[in-house]
């Protein structure tokens, strides 16, 4: 079945970017002239994605103000309430109400480069006909604890993850990256899942249910960059990357 809903998680209260995010939510920072969500947005309508969820929290009217209904932007746009952090998972399964069908996730956090990285995972998602289907891209050993990281056959199918392992434990170098695909029985994998890496309901753990219950989840290089703003400094060297890149004028 085609894809036709994307989900944006984006609650996040952007503390690592203060004093920015006193006055704006962080994912409306602008890089490379637009604010950085923007560029999941586009990524989404570009996959074919014709319902947006854009999960938001704390001071976001900025993001409803910007984009509305979505009208502007080629896709329906809907948004979705996290007031507690309570985690990715919980996150996710707040769509539960409004969707039946499969559907992407892409992190409000990350610019996934170029726009087609996101159509790329879903389309072999749809090739596979897989419970759920994860980007990853290869991290140094000191960079896993930062990141889910997957454990997967010559088939690339996920046979074990784990959320931010320290590098003596980790089952491999290829971290989750950012963009996720599920149909929709990752729900009650979701509500199965307790706490855990800092007592959060992690998507991560979410998934682990999946592929111990013997789901096909399937895994995809990124083809492309994901480019994640956290912090002031991620953010400078977010601009660097669109600033060389536009030297090179490389097609957008
Ligand atoms: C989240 C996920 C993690 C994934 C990462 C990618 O972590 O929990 O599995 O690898 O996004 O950016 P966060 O960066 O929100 O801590």
């Amino acid at each position: 079945m085609t894809i036709k809903v994307g989900v944006i998680p984006a609650a996040g209260r952007g503390e690592r970017m203060l004093p920015l995010t006193r006055a704006m939510p962080k994912e409306m920072v602008i890089v490379d002239g637009k604010p950085f969500i923007q560029y999941v947005v586009e990524g989404m309508v570009a996959a074919g994605i014709k319902t947006i969820y854009i999960i938001t929290g704390w001071r976001k009217h900025s993001v409803l103000d910007y984009f509305g209904s979505g009208e502007n932007f080629g896709v329906d746009i809907s948004y979705i309430v996290q007031d507690e952090m309570l985690g990715l998972a919980d996150a996710i399964g707040r769509v539960r109400k409004f969707v039946d069908e499969s559907f992407v996730v892409g992190l409000g956090d990350d610019i996934f480069w170029p726009v087609s990285c996101m159509k790329d995972i879903v389309d072999f998602h749809e090739e596979k006909k897989s419970s759920a289907t994860l980007s990853i891209e290869e991290v140094s050993s000191s960079e896993v604890e930062k990141y889910g990281i997957v454990k997967i056959d010559k088939d690339y199918r996920v046979i074990d993850l784990v959320e931010k392992p320290p590098a003596s434990k980790a089952p491999s170098r290829f971290a989750i990256a950012g963009i996720y695909v599920f149909t929709p029985e990752i729900f009650d994998a979701i509500q199965k899942t307790r706490p855990g890496k800092n007592n959060e309901l992690q998507l991560t753990d979410s998934i682990k249910l999946l592929v111990d219950s013997g789901k096909p989840v399937y895994s995809k290089k990124l083809n492309g960059h994901r480019i994640t703003i956290g912090s002031i400094d991620e953010l400078r060297k977010a601009n660097e990357f669109f600033v060389y890149m536009n030297s090179k004028k490389y097609p957008k």
